[in-house]
């Protein structure tokens, strides 16, 4: 046992997932982490879809060094802060539609509550609506809108006025949908029953994730979001965009809702903000960030000005090195790869995703069992041959590919490859 290990198991209240090593990274550089042990490995789920531009961009580091000399805190609301001024103004233009005024805040599920918050103020009502399958945080208010009970055990009782409409999931449609376009459609009109039937009228805003990560990389059918926002502007419901796992590049857009053609009226990011430093956001159109006076809403250390900074350099990385178009070629070369993978490979029931956010779902057999332990073996024998996958979904089986955007193509090719031995090793002791 290593020193660092005795150190978590002393210390530390800690979720390491049982029987598996976790590698004890010192340190880290574009799409690679360095092991105490001495091995090289290559990062295949950026701290779970955070450092987009790679471990470590030089001119990520550079800028939030410079602003450390400078000024480390100073709080956003009792005195101007350069930086956070600076980084709302860049979220105004590189966020879609009529988004304006931001929020900063320290973490994802932080964002989230801030704008389920501003939507109760702006619309004067306090119901939510949710997709099951849903990830959302882990504080009350986050959790009480998650879709999934793994990740409620213990700590209810939570928020009323919550009801959830079926997540569009394709593969295991809850309609039993024959084409990608009927289940888009059917979870669309349920999410319209959701609201005439199981709230009491008062809905304030629909959250929903663009893709649906920690419940599996669900990517819901084209039709799906202009169905919803159709409905939702029938019914005065604003449509708070969750983005905090899919922004910033991840999905060959730099949001992903830009693929579905839809504008939010309030969109939550964190994780690939700013390349690994500390930091969320929610943005609004100006009519709604305008509900919030003074003292509505506040975080001592939101907007932080090293964070902000690091933000402000991440955000020009992102356009300057083309790190969206990036995402989608390379997902294209795994998804392909992948797709030959599955037709050779019973264990892998679903390959899906939109750029470098990709989930291979495997299952036991042609019935769809999941293949929960399969996935925690292929992500061991990955670790071994020195590739860190991730592992999730609802049922726990999905392996996700969610890489930094800078991986090369010779990367990938060695991801498929030894993906490829890793699914076919497991599948013979199915
Ligand atoms: C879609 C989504 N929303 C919110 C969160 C919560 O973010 P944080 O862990 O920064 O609070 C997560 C975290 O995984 C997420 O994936």
């Amino acid at each position: 046992m290593s020193k660092t290990e005795d150190l978590y198991n002393e210390y530390l209240i800690t979720s390491m997932v049982p029987g598996f090593a976790p590698v004890e990274v010192e340190r880290a550089s574009g799409t690679k982490y360095y092991g105490t042990d001495g091995r090289e490995y290559l990062d295949c789920f950026s701290g779970i879809a955070v450092t987009n531009a790679g471990n470590g961009h030089p001119k990520v580091i550079a800028a939030a060094k410079e602003q450390i000399d400078k000024l480390v805190h100073c709080c956003t609301y009792v005195y101007y802060s350069p930086r956070a001024g600076e980084l709302a103004k860049r979220m105004a233009e590189v966020t879609p539609g009529r988004l304006q005024k931001s929020f900063f805040s320290n973490s994802g599920a932080e964002a989230i509550e801030g704008a389920m918050r501003l939507s109760k103020h702006f619309t004067g009502k306090n119901e939510i609506v949710a997709l099951t399958h849903s990830f959302h945080g882990r504080t009350n208010a986050t959790l009480s809108i998650t879709g999934n009970s793994g990740r409620k055990i213990s700590g209810g009782p939570y928020l009323s006025g919550i009801a959830f409409a079926p997540a569009p999931n394709f593969y295991r449609c809850p309609f039993g949908s024959k084409t990608e376009e009927e289940c888009g459609e059917r979870a669309a009109n349920y999410l319209a029953d959701t609201i005439k039937y199981q709230t009491a009228g008062n809905v304030a805003a629909f959250v929903a994730e663009p893709i649906l990560g920690e419940g599996g990389i669900i990517t819901p059918p084209p039709n799906y979001f202009k169905l919803v926002k159709e409905i939702l502007e029938a019914n005065d419901i604003l449509f708070i965009c969750d983005e905090v796992q899919t922004g910033f590049g991840r999905t060959g857009k730099l949001f992903a809702i830009e693929h579905y053609g839809v504008e939010p009226d309030i969109m939550t990011t964190a994780k690939g903000i700013a390349d690994g430093f500390p930091l969320g956001a929610f943005t609004a159109t100006p009519e709604i960030g305008d509900a919030f006076t003074v003292g509505s809403h506040l975080s001592t250390f939101g907007g932080n000005p090293v964070s902000c900074a690091a933000a402000l350099a991440n955000i020009d990385v992102m356009i300057d090195e083309k790190l969206p178009e990036k995402a989608a070629t390379r997902g294209a070369q795994l998804m392909a790869g992948l797709e030959k993978i599955q037709a050779n490979n019973k264990l892998v029931g679903d390959v899906r995703g939109k750029g470098l956010m990709i989930g291979i779902e495997l299952v036991k057999d042609a019935d769809k069992t999941p293949a929960a332990a399969e996935a925690g073996e292929v992500r061991r024998l990955c670790r071994e041959a020195g590739i860190l996958v991730g592992v999730g979904g609802s049922l726990g089986n999905v392996v996700r590919l969610q890489p930094p955007l800078v991986i090369s193509e010779e990367e990938c090719a060695r991801v498929l490859e030894i993906l490829e031995k890793a699914l076919a090793d497991t599948a013979r002791n199915l």
